[in-house]
């Protein structure tokens, strides 16, 4: 499991993650889910160590991050992040390739271009592995980083707003790949997701991150509510059912709000203090 303690993080002057405690079970499809600017981002990379730990401290499987060396992070974890930058002038294949890098220190084996064909199965991308990154769309580079962070192999899957630019099928056959990675090989993966339905429809565990804290964290049924959301999102949320999950709906505005644009004051937000 991942076991963060005390956890606080600035920037500059700003108080952006605020004494975080929070375990991240094992094996387990975890969403992270918060308005913009609750600090989704910034967890992740402290947790993937994109960003150096400020205050408190952070374990993957009794690995202290501060002290793992870096090969056997990788090992450990895979990580997606938001905004992904690469070289344009690279191909969908040799970017999926990156992944196995800590598997072969540059020497590709077999297994390992078995794991590249497998990735670049698994999402679509044979048709286009010789493409040039600049030369495919928002949604097959997004697949293309995806293939690599799934090519590395690790235990552990942390990635930010994965469905950024993919389509309903691509999305759904992404959290489908998940959910089998957790459930099928036991692996764990934890993911900031924007569109809550597909948290509701997959997510084991969910994480709801509000001002840089955690303010709800449970299975579905008990983080997506009306009260929990509504103030999480400080809008009017419904939550219906559908497959005997939980279906959120915020389409439809209640007669009584009159405006389409309800002040955040409207919102129940004292339901999660
Ligand atoms: N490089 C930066 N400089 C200043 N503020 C930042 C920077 N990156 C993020 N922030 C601020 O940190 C807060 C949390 O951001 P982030 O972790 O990206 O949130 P989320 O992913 O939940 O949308 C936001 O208020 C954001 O404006
Ligand atoms: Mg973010």
């Amino acid at each position: 499991m991942i076991r963060i303690n005390g956890l606080s993080h600035h920037i500059g002057a700003a108080p952006i993650l605020h004494d975080i405690d929070l375990t991240l079970p094992r094996g387990k499809l975890v969403a992270l889910i918060g308005p913009n600017g609750a600090g989704k981002s910034t967890l992740l990379r402290l947790v993937a160590r994109l960003e150096p730990v400020q205050q408190g401290r952070i374990e993957i499987d009794g690995l202290d991050l501060s002290t793992t060396p870096t090969e056997r992070l990788a090992l450990a974890m895979a990580v997606m992040g938001q905004q992904t930058h690469i070289a344009s002038r690279l191909r969908v294949a040799e970017l999926v390739g990156f992944g196995r890098w800590p598997h072969h220190h540059g020497r590709p084996r077999p297994a390992d271009r078995a794991a590249v064909r497998q990735a670049l199965a698994a999402f679509d991308l044979e048709p286009l592995a010789h493409r040039f990154l600049d030369e495919v769309s928002g949604g097959q580079a997004q697949r293309a980083h995806l293939a690599m962070t799934f090519a590395q192999g690790t235990d552990w899957l942390l990635l930010d707003e994965p469905l950024n630019n993919l389509d309903m099928a691509h999305s759904r056959t992404l959290m489908a790949r998940l959910a089998d990675l957790v459930r099928g090989s036991g692996r764990s993966v934890v993911t900031v997701v924007h569109e809550v339905n597909y948290a509701a429809a997959w997510a084991d565990h969910i994480v709801a991150m509000k001002d840089g804290r955690i303010v709800a964290e449970g299975p579905p049924e008990t983080v997506l509510t009306e009260p929990v959301l509504s103030a999480l999102y400080d809008t009017p949320i419904e939550v219906s059912r559908h497959d005997d999950r939980p279906l959120v709906l915020h389409h439809h505005w209640h007669d009584q709000l009159g405006s389409p644009f309800p002040k955040a004051a409207d919102a129940p937000s004292h339901l999660l203090h």
